[in-house]
């Protein structure tokens, strides 16, 4: 049974309020995944970490849904697995994997370095994932450090019965973000040789995570970026080829998977010049925000498909002001930056700022705000709702256990456009 918001109009919902627009979120998947095949890239593994929803990933997967879906025939890159952050998440892909029937939802990369705290409720989850899928899924986990090797290692021996089963491990490449991943040199090899050395663990792939895109708007600056990321895979690929030779193993790297990419280099990136099979694994992308208005990822406002509705709770007609109040704050859209400056934008009104922000309320006022101007009280009367575009869409929608789900074309979004449907996000940080 619906809940009862749906067929109510944006403006009677109760504010703050998380609402995804999805016909944009739609168009965005499948824009980024005919791109990416145009750019002779065919694999994807999308990273569900932005809208964490069973709903949202069968549109990233490119599965028509109730609600009629589009039917694209453009060509389009595969989805080939998906990429998690959390546990909650994991546990979601696992359930789908079984209910779906789609090998693309049991094929699970844990993307974050890999701690001892989360193993048993890994090892349960692949029990489930096993059942599920008649052994044919896989959670890979993700490495960046020799210790992580040893204590998997030990783990899997306490705990499994059989001498023969392996875990399916990533080992993520530092390839210019400098967060996580082992370097290009000696001691990266090392730790993926002591993976590919263990009777416990499989190498199943190359893991980059070009970060550092998000603060470039310039384009030539993020081809390079790009192939910054390419070079760094290659070279370690080159190095440890030549380490494997050189002790005669018969490991053949031209195996591995490679995975690359990020929401603001999405359409920059290229078909590497390796036989290895190469996947993009983006995330933000569903949603867009300000940061990637910024970097040109996101076209324009029409694409933004995850926005925060607040309404308007304060007028301040006075010289110290010249400002409105809205009631939702670092609560509702968190406190990110963006290299833009302020807090959030207006949907719909690059006149406006958002300049200053407290728990649970925002201030807003002219961008070009000398006083001379009066700000425009009367488009914006107390109690009015107003759609604002988050700085970063992942932290934002993490703030709210529903999402409002709308499904307008174009620029027809509006506080009046009516609610189609209600997402629920898995929750849990662990
Ligand atoms: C390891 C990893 N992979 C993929 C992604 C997805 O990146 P984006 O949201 O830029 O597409 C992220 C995002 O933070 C990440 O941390």
């Amino acid at each position: 049974m619906s809940p009862p918001t749906h067929h109510k109009r944006l403006d009677d919902l109760t504010t703050p309020a998380f609402i995804i627009n999805r016909f944009a979120f739609r168009r965005n998947c499948d824009l980024a995944r005919t791109c990416a095949r145009a750019n002779g890239i065919h694999r994807f593994r999308p990273h569900v970490k932005t809208h964490k929803t069973r709903e949202g990933c069968l549109i990233q997967a490119g599965v028509v849904g109730d609600d009629g879906g589009s039917h694209d025939e453009t060509p389009a890159s595969e989805v080939i697995g998906f990429v998690v952050s959390t546990i909650p998440e994991l546990a979601m892909l696992v359930e789908m994997a079984g209910r779906h029937n789609r090998k693309e939802f049991g094929d699970i990369l844990l993307g974050i370095p890999i701690c001892k705290s989360k193993l048993y409720a890994i090892s349960r989850l692949m029990n489930e994932l096993a059942s599920a899928t008649n052994d044919e899924g896989v959670i890979h986990l993700m490495v960046d450090h020799a210790r992580q090797v040893e204590f998997l290692e030990d783990f899997i021996a306490t705990n499994s019965p059989s001498p023969d089963v392996k875990w399916s491990v990533f080992l993520k490449i530092d390839s210019g973000y400098h967060r996580a991943g082992v370097t290009c040199d000696s001691r990266g090899i090392s730790v993926a040789t002591k993976i590919i050395d263990s009777s416990r663990l499989s190498l199943r792939g190359l893991y980059s995570h070009c970060g550092h895109s998000y603060n470039v708007s310039d384009n030539s600056e993020m081809k390079n970026i790009t192939e910054d990321d390419h070079n760094v895979i290659l070279e370690f690929l080159m190095l440890l080829t030549d380490q494997l030779k050189s002790r005669e193993s018969p490991f053949d790297t031209s195996l591995l998977d490679v995975s690359v990419g990020s929401t603001a280099s999405l359409l920059c990136h290229a078909m590497l010049n390796i036989p290895n099979n190469v996947e993009l694994h983006p995330g933000n992308y569903v949603f867009y925000d300000r940061q990637q208005l910024f970097t040109g990822a996101c076209a324009d406002e029409s694409s933004i498909a995850g926005l925060v509705l607040a309404r308007v709770i304060g007028h301040y007609d006075d010289g110290a002001r010249n400002a409105i109040m809205i009631d939702a704050g670092a609560t509702a859209l968190t406190k990110e930056g963006t290299p833009q400056g302020g807090m959030c934008a207006v949907y719909g009104r690059p006149d406006l700022e958002c300049y200053r922000m407290s728990q649970e309320v925002s201030m807003i006022r002219l961008m070009e705000n000398d006083n001379e101007i009066p700000f425009p009280f009367e488009d914006f009367p107390l109690g009015c709702a107003v759609l604002l575009i988050p700085n970063h869409s992942c932290l934002a929608a993490a703030c709210f256990d529903t999402y409002y789900v709308v499904d307008e074309m174009g620029d027809q979004l509006s506080p009046n456009s009516i609610v189609v449907d209600t997402w629920i996000p898995v929750k849990g940080w662990t």
